[in-house]
This record gives structure tokens, sequence and C-alpha cells, in this order.
């Protein structure tokens, strides 16, 4: 009678933990309230970072607006060459863009070019001090096609379907990755990309704090999860390191 009872349990406990395994595979926790995303980890905190890791990776502070200078220094234009990031993405005319994370959009006005009068440029910031910056920076260069968007930490909040999605050195600081890049493939048009440049971690010549560089395998590694296929990696900048991906078609029913 024991032993049927002993028995009885471990079966009811195998299958709990069955249970709770299926659960977090799904990214439901055991009160079905808080989702349990895949890759997270917590660890020793760093001075640049957050003491949250993705893939074992620790995540870097975000940039704050008072540095805002530093992203439109005139030595950029030689250090990373944002004229071949711009042919590199081969846009057309009429395309829709969102350069996210855009700063002061430094990369949003060669954009704004790159797709013409009839396209646009959604510059997306979680700082509402660098849209303010964008708004005036782009009135001084008589830029009419670019939209200041004021997004979240897991959500660009776009207000429609986009070709492209450019994201320069703004990945790694992204408090929720996973959450935020599952976000943009629900932004993109079928087919669209999604393009991060990084500086290189592979380099130690490339003078870049730790935690604001990524290698090619880390950013590939953290896409794997995502709905995404890989398409290139452009390695013709100076500094940085161009990983392209597109938009995986949905499977057919
Ligand atoms: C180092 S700056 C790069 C700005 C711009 N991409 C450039 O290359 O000039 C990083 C910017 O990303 C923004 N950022 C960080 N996390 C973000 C997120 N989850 N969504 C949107 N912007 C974010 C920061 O506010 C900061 O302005």
């Amino acid at each position: 009678m024991n032993r049927d009872r002993q028995k009885f349990r471990s079966i009811r406990l195998a299958k709990v933990a069955i249970a709770a395994v299926g659960l977090a595979i799904l990214g439901i926790d055991a009160r079905g309230e808080t989702a349990i995303v895949e890759g997270y980890s917590t660890g020793t905190k760093s001075r640049d970072g957050l003491g949250r890791y993705y893939f074992g990776r620790e995540i870097a502070h975000f940039m704050s607006h008072e540095a805002a200078p530093w992203l439109d220094r005139p030595e950029r234009e030689r250090e990373e060459r944002p004229d071949l990031v711009i042919e590199s993405l081969r846009l057309k005319p009429g395309d829709r863009v969102a350069d996210l994370g855009c700063g002061t959009g430094y990369f949003s006005s060669r954009l704004a070019k790159a797709v013409g009068p009839r396209g646009v440029v959604y510059g997306v910031e979680i700082q509402a001090e660098m849209l303010k910056i964008l708004k005036v920076r782009m009135s001084e260069q008589g830029i009419a096609n670019v939209v200041g968007v004021l997004g979240s930490v897991d959500d660009p909040g776009l207000p429609e379907p986009v070709d492209l999605v450019l994201i320069v050195d703004v990945y790694h600081e992204m408090s929720h990755p996973a959450e935020m890049i599952a976000a943009v493939c629900r932004h993109l048009k079928p087919g669209g990309r999604i393009a991060f440049v990084e500086y290189r971690a592979e380099d130690p010549e490339v003078p870049i704090k730790r935690l604001h560089k990524m290698t090619e395998a880390q950013i590939r590694r953290e896409m794997t999860v995502q709905p995404l296929d890989f398409v290139e990696t452009v390695s013709t900048l100076p500094r940085q390191h161009l990983v392209v991906f597109r938009k995986r078609p949905d499977p057919v029913r």
C-alpha cells in the first residue's frame, strides 16, 4: 500500500516537472503571469553594465542624452564611414525605414536622403530629449521625411510596417533585447530586414569600452531565438560590422 502511494507520488511529481518545463518553454510561469524569456540571467555588475545578462553577455547602460555631442563629432565620418553603411543597405526610393535608437539623427538624415521624398524614416528613441535634438537637427538640414517616435524599452511603437530597421550602436544597450527584437519583427513588412551595426569586439584595437562592443558570433547567437534568417555580414567598415537579417516568412498553414 505504502509502495503504491510512493509510486503515485513520484508519477505526480514527474508530471508537475514536465508541465513546468513545458510552460517555461512556452514562456509562461507557474501563475501564468510573468513571461519567462529564454536567455536572461543576472550576474556580476560591471561599471558600465546592468548586471543583467543575455546569452552570457552583460547588457550595457544606455548612453545619456547629455553625451549627444559625441554622436555628431566630425571625425565620425572617418571612423565609421556612414556612407558605406548606407550604400550596403541598398535602399530604394519610397522605402519605409526605422532608425531604432536614433540619438541625434546622425543616421536618420542619411537614411532620409537614401529613401527620397516619397520614403519615410522613423527616428525611434526612449529618451524624449534625443527626439527634441532630432527635430532641431532635421529642420536645420531641411529634411522633412524624418518622423520622431517615442518608443518603449521593449517595443519601438512604429505607426506602420517598415522595410528596414537599422540599429546603430544601440543593440548592446537595450535592456530588453529579446522582447524588443521580437517586437521589431512584428513591425517588419514580409521580407523586411533588420541591420545591426556594432563595434567589433573581436578587435582589441577598436578603442571602445568592452560592453559597448559585440562580436558577430554573439549577435548571430542572440538572433537564433527570433523569426529571422541571417543574410550577410558587411566587414568593410573601419571599426564596426554590419550584420543583416531578414524576417522569416510565416509558416504556410
Ligand atoms: C550610442 S547612442 C547611438 C545613437 C545613434 N544610433 C547613432 O549611431 O548616432 C544609443 C541610443 O540608443 C537609445 N536606446 C537605448 N535603448 C533603446 C531602446 N530600447 N529603444 C530605443 N532607443 C534606445 C539611447 O537612448 C541612445 O540615444
